[in-house]
């Protein structure tokens, strides 16, 4: 859904005359601004650039970015449950200094704010994720790189340091998967990220109504057919080219498939029950993204937010536990990791700063969380990441009881 705000930033004139200077300047003219150099310069949150990019980008390519399944129930849900959640500060606790650092699998990362996998970042942008991973480098954290990206594996390792996981989507042909896995780990991958919430997928209407197929454009992974989707009569030609990358008979055997031909960490994405859990454990995975996929999968699924406390009760700290899913604030990540996740991932905010101004414009929206979170870590009275905890948030699920049967 389009963030809307009152003022939108940079906004063009309409081509009127200028309004002639009067003689004297009233005096609360004189602190205006310059004009920004930039439109970035003009961005005071994540908002503003979707403002941006959604000004610059074709209707339907904005539209695949921003759109979520069906009625996009689950889209809005995902937002509307941080608004639930109200944070409780402490007082007077010294955060003259406040850390944001912390780590994910191991790997230092100077925000837990992590890139989450985001296909077709070329359409954002002519450098796509060389661009993202060149800025989530500078910034200092972690990129998870879509199966489905408009740069190669080997190419996006090249461009930039890590740490950086390689996201997978469970191919029908498993030599094909397997091929990426090996090629992931050749290239300094640190871990596996296996998506689970997409067996097939979801019903996306704003392309089936935009007749959405970027025809254009060349997922870089593969070759031959698979590496460009059909341009369909009727319909989301997307669709139609994504599910030729799609195994629907994928479980947990898969998985344990998997943990058999790498030695890397697996990272399942998508898990939403706590009775997963334990089957993810006993499939050998490291950690888990509480995750319905940006409300583009399974519309009317859970918000991610109020999945996340009862995953992390499950796993009782044997696993790391992240989230994503409408993140856009440094708030934002506090109330998630108060509820117990180790560290967030974001989507569409990385292609709105893609979108708005390339590497430049991720970076903008990295420092734009990282100020914004040290901001809600000083004023919750929180100086370190290992500070935040669970009594600092007032949870609307907490009441939540299991129904008993008669
Ligand atoms: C345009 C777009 C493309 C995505 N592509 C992938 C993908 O290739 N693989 C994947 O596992 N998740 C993909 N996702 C889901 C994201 O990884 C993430 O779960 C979601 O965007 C988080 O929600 P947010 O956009 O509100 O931050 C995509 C999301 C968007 C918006």
């Amino acid at each position: 859904m389009a963030a809307r705000r009152k003022s939108a930033p940079a906004r063009k004139g309409r081509g009127k005359a200028a309004t002639p200077r009067p003689a004297k300047r009233p005096a609360r003219q004189a602190v205006a601004a310059e004009p920004a150099a930039s439109p970035l310069d003009a961005c005071a949150c994540v908002a503003d650039l979707e403002i941006i990019a959604r000004r610059k980008l074709p209707q339907g390519v904005y539209d695949y970015y921003a759109g979520g399944a069906e009625d996009e129930q689950t889209l809005d849900a995902n937002r509307e449950a941080f608004r639930r959640v109200f944070l409780r500060p402490r007082a007077l606790v010294g955060v003259a200094r406040v850390d944001t650092a912390t780590t994910v699998l191991g790997a230092p990362v100077s925000l837990p704010v992590l890139i989450a996998p985001v296909a077709y970042q070329r359409m954002a942008d002519p450098e796509g994720e060389v661009a993202t991973a060149c800025a989530a480098a500078a910034a200092g954290t972690l990129m998870i790189v879509s199966t489905i990206a408009t740069a190669s594996i080997e190419e996006i390792a090249g461009a930039a340091p890590g740490p950086r996981w390689f996201q997978l989507y469970m191919a029908p042909e498993r030599a094909l998967s397997e091929d990426l896995i090996a090629r992931a780990e050749a290239a300094g991958y640190q871990g596996i990220c296996l998506t689970v919430d997409t067996p097939m997928l979801g019903r996306r209407e704003r392309d089936v109504r935009n007749r959405f197929a970027p025809t254009g454009m060349v997922l870089r992974n593969f070759e031959g057919d698979l590496a460009r989707m059909p341009r369909t009569r009727m319909g989301s030609g997307f669709a139609v080219g994504a599910s030729r990358l799609l195994d629907p008979s994928i479980t947990w055997d898969s998985v344990r498939w998997m943990r058999g031909v790498t030695r890397l960490p697996i990272i399942v994405k998508g898990v939403i029950a706590a009775a997963d859990v334990e089957l993810a454990l006993d499939a050998g995975v490291s950690a888990i993204v509480v995750s319905n996929h940006g409300g583009r999968q399974l519309d009317g699924c859970e918000p991610a937010l109020a999945a996340l406390p009862h995953v992390v009760e499950a796993a009782a700290g044997r696993v790391e536990i992240y989230v994503d899913g409408g993140v856009r604030r440094g708030s934002d990540v506090v109330k998630a990791l108060a509820l117990g996740a180790r560290a967030v991932l974001i989507g569409r905010p990385v292609v709105w700063g893609l979108a708005a101004g390339g590497q430049a414009g991720v970076a903008c929206v990295l420092e734009m969380l990282r100020s914004e979170l040290a901001m809600a870590m000083a004023l919750c009275g929180c100086p370190t990441i290992a500070s935040i905890e669970r009594e600092l948030v007032v949870e609307p699920w907490a009441a939540r009881a299991t129904p008993q049967r008669a």
